[in-house]
């Protein structure tokens, strides 16, 4: 945790500053819960559009909605106390103009509140990160692997290998920062070409498949933690196996229902303790009367305490 233990909100100009200082940390977050849980431990929370692959189930990010984005958006933000956070623009939302760049990144920031924007493009971009930045938002580039290009890049390879594509990531990673984005992320390229970027330029580089020199690092936390198995990419480093975690509590779950093991009363409401017990034991019915112990409603799920299932 870097940038996190200075200040209390991580806000844009402090990840602008953080350039080479302490790793700034960031992670993908799409929900409330997700971003609870990471909060505390990351500069900045990206609501991104990888959410159409990893929970939507879609092929591609390209049918991902701006609806889509502002909704996660909205979640992540009841989530996040600290952290910065930024939403992904989705395919269609900015490509056509500045001027429409400009009305859905506005939404974007009313309805979601968070501290700015990112999208995809080098120097086709420029053009619109510098207008929305001189127009009071936030941006957060995007160079080198683009998912959204996917279609147009016929795949997804890692980049820069050849002298000619390496020119144009840098040409890119120059125009993002002249356009006035406050940070990049440089996706999927060789390692030396990242490198280069990082010590070029005077804005924070932001990492994913990139290299270790970059100024900050990102990873889709379901990858991460090991929820998502569509694929695992050669950057990913699965920290927990979360996904076989939930297989294996599942399977005994079902188990347990099949056999009627689960629910036992110990989980059932207004259980009256067996007559035999209360009867029988005579030292007990002796015993000075005791109030009854509250009721412990910390063990009631918190989306059932505001329904009559809690009482
Ligand atoms: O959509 C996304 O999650 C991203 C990150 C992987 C950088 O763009």
């Amino acid at each position: 945790m870097s940038v996190h233990k200075q200040w209390k909100k991580v806000t844009v100009p402090q990840i602008r500053e953080s350039k080479g200082g302490e790793p700034i940390i960031c992670l993908t977050a799409y929900t409330s819960l997700t971003a609870v849980l990471l909060d505390e431990h990351v500069d900045l929370l990206l609501v991104g559009d990888s959410l159409g692959m990893v929970l939507y189930g879609m092929d591609s990010t390209l049918g991902v909605s701006l609806d889509m984005m502002i909704g996660h958006g909205k979640a992540v933000m009841r989530g996040a106390r600290k952290s910065c956070v930024i939403v992904d623009m989705p395919f269609g939302s900015y490509q056509e103009s500045p001027e429409s760049a400009f009305r859905n990144a506005a939404r974007v920031m009313k309805e979601v509140g968070c501290a700015g924007v990112k999208l995809e493009g080098g120097v086709e971009m420029a053009e619109t990160i510098r207008f929305l930045v001189q127009r009071g938002i936030p941006v957060l580039g995007h160079i080198g692997l683009l998912p959204q290009s996917v279609n147009t890049a016929g795949g997804f390879r890692s980049l820069g290998r050849k002298d000619k594509e390496a020119a144009g990531i840098i040409e890119d990673a120059k125009a993002v920062e002249e356009a006035g984005a406050f940070a990049t992320v440089i996706e999927g390229t060789v390692e030396p070409l990242a490198r280069e970027i990082t010590e070029m330029l005077s804005i924070p580089t932001i990492g994913i498949g990139a290299s270790p020199a970059c100024d900050g690092q990102i990873l889709v936390t379901e990858d991460l933690v090991g929820l998502f198995s569509g694929f695992k990419p050669k950057f990913v480093k699965r920290y927990a196996e979360l996904g076989a975690a939930i297989e294996k509590a599942v399977e005994e779950y079902a188990g347990d229902v099949r056999a009627r093991r689960f629910p036992t009363l110990e989980q059932c409401f207004g259980v009256k303790a067996p007559e035999s017990e209360a009867k029988t034991d005579e030292s007990k019915s002796e015993a000075p009367e005791t109030k009854p112990e509250p009721v412990d409603t910390t063990v009631i799920p918190m989306g059932l305490r505001s329904t009559s299932f809690g009482k």
